[in-house]
């Protein structure tokens, strides 16, 4: 043949390939539409669609050149070059390679396979529907050597052309070709390199150990699972490569070949960061390159889906290559991967696959040009997808209004909790709740749900003053991707309104009462209504003289003045300005949210107010005839005088314990005694006496303190400096005839004494100010007044405090129920005996104080005191008494429920350190200072 023939037939043969490639690549098959198949590098690639076989039963086989069919799943990886697998969306994938078992092989160009489908309804597939689809392709861009790293076996082909001579000899031996590839090609040996040494095998015997080893007319392939005994897994460049290490070796007469059918694989390299994935490949393998100085990489590329990528970039995807790595990088949820919803151990989560492939090729002198290709389904780890809950509620709407999401379509929502009760979608709709699926641009999507305020399954919770907590509680129960997982989640939202109107309050007065009127909604729903500290009902009101009358709108209460509750700011000859206060109070936390209070001034002519802090007010009204000058009225210490008086008026204001008043308690009040008297004109002693027409006049106050409301009150004066006790009631009784005065006593008449000495003959003078050092001893005695002469006076209780009211706090105790206390000093009961002052020892009690350790500058010493008949009299006068308190009546027989309460004082006390101020001290006290102190 000349040059130009040939350059001819070479230029048609190309024609021809070229021509036969677009046909048998492209070649349009008559199959079923849900088969696919594309011809991918040396690989034949097919594709069945996943919804035609959805609840299907099918398999794959192959039918040989002869027409017999095999079952694929027999003949998977390194046997035959079969991948059986399935995509990112589950389509069924079936993967040969052109080197593999039954692929009809024309001179290394043609390659065609026919698969059969088999696909039921049922498991048994004797009787299923047969889809035939012969598969055709042509590759011509053979490299003299190929590696195909699979999901499950590596092949390595290697082109066996024999060295060409010289130009003009070419023909003669592509003429021998043919028969030597009818050489049988058991006549190769098999050396494989391992650590443990070199193992030469035949062909057959490397079938056995799982290779699969062949000739094809100009190639020579090896094919490996991923580890045999011979595979060698070594780390390139931190990226671990399975290696199988051989030489496959043909030997006849004179000619010896000697091929290197290395393989070497990448098995991991893959790794995840939050937002990608990350694939590399070590640039040069060390085993496929012998000498690295000769490497040249010339192509990188990469594809997905059996599809080369030609501009990655264009799809955020990137590869990279350097001296060491080939890399390609993916981000989450890019196209063509696919992102799949699921939960974990109840997190809710994504996971994102994609199909990988790279094909590098590169050159070195060992062999012209390698082409080596890695096929890498990769799927991310669980990352987890925490869905959020947004609250897009607009108050003014009065609804939730609130978005779940982001979800991916592969979610779907089944049934949701509100309140304490599930519903369907359909029966939610059906409630009046509105379920909307909000699709967003990306394709992810959320669930919107709108629950009106006022629906039975929102809590609703009244708070600050005039608010309503409004509270939705959802749990959403979705279905979660293609594994259908259940998800629940949890949404709470509240939503606070300013929508509740709080009551209101208006007052107005007539002569003798206050009245008030408050707007009635809500009323016993939220809040009540008090007056100080007591809930104001019909009960209550009828203890205390109110009256209460409700319409459809509004309650109006009625008080009169002097009614309990009722403050008396100014008392005056002229007027008296009165409030009254209604308080507000939240029901559940009795929180005060409002005091409506109504002011007024009212003219009455006498009237008894008893204020909280012991003080008592008295208008006297002169009703005697002939007139007395109301200026000359006393209270019954008569130093105590009107503050104010006209001509038929006087006013008094006086301390329950100042001005001779007298106390006595039972189990429900304080009740404190004075009296108003008009001391009748005495003339001159020298002149004859004289009939004065001044008429008697007297006037008995009586003062009713509730004792358990001061009991309360005391109590929580340790807790709280506040310290309203409440108003006493007060009640007048004039007694203008004779007859009445003998009336039976209300309060025990009981005095408290400081004397000078432990003689007790010479007391204190009354209203003057007693000084004692500290380590002087107090004497202090109590009388009983107007009683008969068998009656013995007990101390209950005495105490010392720095004030002269009842209730001041501290309190030190020296008497406890009748026994001396030694807490503060010592203190011990001193005998009383008969003389001229005392007729009835038992009518007195003494107390001696010593060495009091308190560090006081002002004591007052307050006793309550009850009477009793001594049925054993011990000697020497001493108390008749027993401790502890409870043996006391064995003695005798107490009157219980007579109660007197006695105060004195003030006793200065001088700590030793002040003395050098006496001096001012006693100039301040004046003559009226009974001590006489030494030095
Ligand atoms: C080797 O290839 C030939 C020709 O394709 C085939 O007939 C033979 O069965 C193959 N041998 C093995 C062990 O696969
Ligand atoms: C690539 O990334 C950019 C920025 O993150 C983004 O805006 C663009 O939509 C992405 N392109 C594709 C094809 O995903
Ligand atoms: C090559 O790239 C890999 C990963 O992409 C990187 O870890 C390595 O450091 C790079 N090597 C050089 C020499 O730049
Ligand atoms: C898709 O869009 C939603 C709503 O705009 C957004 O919250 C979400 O982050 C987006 N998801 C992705 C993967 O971009
Ligand atoms: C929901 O939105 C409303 C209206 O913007 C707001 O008043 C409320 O506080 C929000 N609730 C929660 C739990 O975020
Ligand atoms: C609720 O109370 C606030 C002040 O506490 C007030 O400004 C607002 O007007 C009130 N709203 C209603 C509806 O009463």
């Amino acid at each position: 043949m000349g040059m130009v023939e040939k350059v001819l037939c070479r230029i048609l043969l190309l024609l021809l390939l070229l021509q036969c490639g677009i046909g048998w690549t492209q070649e349009a098959v008559s199959s079923p539409g849900f088969i696919e198949s594309t011809c991918f590098s040396s690989i034949f690639w097919m594709k069945l669609d996943k919804s035609f076989l959805q609840k299907k039963f099918f398999n794959i086989e192959i039918i040989d050149p002869s027409g017999v069919p095999f079952l694929v799943d027999q003949m998977l990886g390194a046997r035959c070059g079969y991948t059986l697998s399935k995509d990112v969306w589950g389509n069924p994938i079936f993967r040969a390679s052109f080197l593999g078992c039954h692929v009809i092989n024309e001179k290394d160009e043609k390659f065609s396979l026919t698969v059969n489908i088999k696909v039921s309804l049922f498991e048994d597939l004797r009787a299923a529907t047969i889809y035939q689809h012969p598969m055709h392709c042509s590759y011509f861009s053979w490299a003299p050597r190929e590696i195909l790293c699979e999901e499950n076996y590596m092949e390595v082909s290697v082109m066996t052309d024999i060295p060409r001579i010289s130009e003009a000899e070419t023909a003669e031996w592509m003429s021998a070709l043919p028969e030597a590839q009818k050489v049988m090609y058991q006549m190769w040996k098999l050396m494989f390199y391992s650590p443990s040494g070199i193992r030469t095998t035949g062909v057959s015997d490397a079938d056995k150990l799982g290779y699969s080893f062949n000739n094809t007319l100009a190639r020579v392939f090896l094919r490996s699972p991923y580890s045999t005994s011979e595979t060698e897994n070594t780390v390139v460049n931190g990226v671990t490569m399975s290696t199988i290490t051989s030489r496959s070796r043909y030997r006849q007469r004179w000619l010896l070949l000697l091929i290197d059918t290395t393989i070497s694989c990448p098995v991991d390299g893959t790794s995840f960061t939050d937002a990608s994935i990350i694939w590399t490949v070590p640039t040069i393998i060390p085993r496929l390159v012998l000498q690295e100085s000769t490497f040249r990489s010339l192509n990188v590329s990469m594809g997905i889906n059996g599809e080369k990528i030609e501009n990655p970039e264009k799809f955020n995807y990137t590869l990279e290559r350097n001296i060491t790595h080939i890399g390609v990088t993916i981000p989450i949820g890019a196209p063509r991967g696919r992102l799949q919803s699921t939960v974990s151990n109840e997190v809710h989560g994504v996971t994102y696959s994609i199909d990988l492939l790279m094909e590098h090729s590169w050159t070195n002198t060992d062999w012209q040009l390698t082409k080596y290709i890695v096929i890498k389904p990769i799927t991310t780890p669980f990352l987890p997808r925490i869905p959020t809950v947004i609250n897009n509620t607009v108050p003014e709407t009065r609804i939730f209004d609130v978005l779940l999401g982001v979800f991916l379509p592969d979610v779907s929502l089944v049934t949701l909790t509100i309140g304490d009760v599930t519903f369907s979608l359909k029966e939610a709709e059906q409630k009046g709740y509105r379920i909307s699926d909000i699709p967003f641009p990306n394709g992810t999507r959320g669930f919107e749900l709108e629950v009106p305020f006022d629906d039975p399954n929102v809590l609703k919770e009244y708070v600050n003053r005039n608010e309503t907590r409004y509270h939705l509680r959802v749990i959403y129960t979705l279905i979660v991707g293609p594994e259908e997982k259940l998800y629940r989640h949890p949404a709470d939202v509240e939503c606070t309104m300013a929508d509740i109107q709080l009551p209101e309050g208006i007052g107005y007065c007539d002569k003798k009462n206050i009245y008030l009127a408050v707007t009635i909604a809500g009323l016993f729903q939220y809040w009540s209504l008090y007056v100080g500290n007591t809930p104001l009902n019909q009960i209550t009101a009828r203890t205390n003289g109110y009256f209460i009358m409700t319409n459809d709108t509004h309650l109006v209460l009625q008080v009169p003045l002097f009614a309990p509750g009722m403050i008396y700011e100014e008392v005056s000859l002229e007027r008296i300005q009165a409030r009254f206060d209604l308080v507000l109070k939240k029901m559940v936390t009795l929180e005060t949210l409002d005091t409506f209070s109504m002011r007024c001034n009212f003219h009455s002519s006498e009237f008894i107010v008893c204020y909280p802090n012991g003080t008592v007010t008295v208008l006297a009204h002169m009703k005697t005839v002939p007139s007395i000058d109301m200026g000359k009225t006393r209270l019954k210490d008569n130093i105590c005088k009107p503050q104010d008086h006209t001509k038929d008026q006087a006013l008094f204001r006086f301390q329950v314990s100042t001005c001779g008043t007298s106390v006595k308690f039972n189990d429900e009040h304080l009740i404190y005694e004075n009296e108003i008297s008009f001391e009748k004109e005495t003339l001159p002693i020298q002149n004859p006496p004289i009939i004065t027409r001044d008429p008697e006049y007297r006037l008995t106050i009586l003062c009713y303190y509730p004792i358990k409301e001061i009991l309360m009150q005391s109590a929580m004066f340790y807790g709280s400096s506040s310290r309203t006790l409440p108003y006493g009631s007060g009640t007048m009784m004039s007694w203008t005839n004779k007859k009445d005065l003998t009336r039976t006593r209300q309060v025990l008449n009981i005095q408290a004494n400081m004397f000078k000495d432990e003689s007790f003959t010479e007391a204190y003078k009354y209203h003057s100010l007693v000084i004692k050092y500290s380590w002087e001893p107090l004497f202090f005695e109590v009388e009983l007044k107007d009683e008969a002469p068998n009656v013995e006076l007990f101390l209950e209780n005495c105490w010392m405090t720095q004030s002269e009211e009842i209730s001041s706090i501290p309190q030190w105790n020296f008497i406890v129920d009748g026994c001396e206390n030694k807490s503060y000093g010592s203190v011990i009961f001193s005998p009383v005996m008969t003389n001229d002052r005392i007729k009835h020892p038992n009518h007195f009690k003494r107390v001696r104080i010593l060495n009091l350790t308190l560090p006081l500058t002002e004591v007052y010493l307050h006793c309550t005191a009850t009477i009793g008949t001594c049925l054993h009299v011990p000697s020497g006068g001493l108390p008749c008494k027993s401790c502890p308190g409870k043996t006391f009546g064995q003695h005798s027989e107490i009157y219980a429920n007579h109660h007197g309460y006695v105060v004195a004082g003030p006793i200065s006390i001088l700590q030793p350190e002040q003395i050098k101020e006496l001096d001012t001290k006693r100039n301040k006290v004046g003559l009226g200072a009974e001590k006489d102190y030494k030095n």
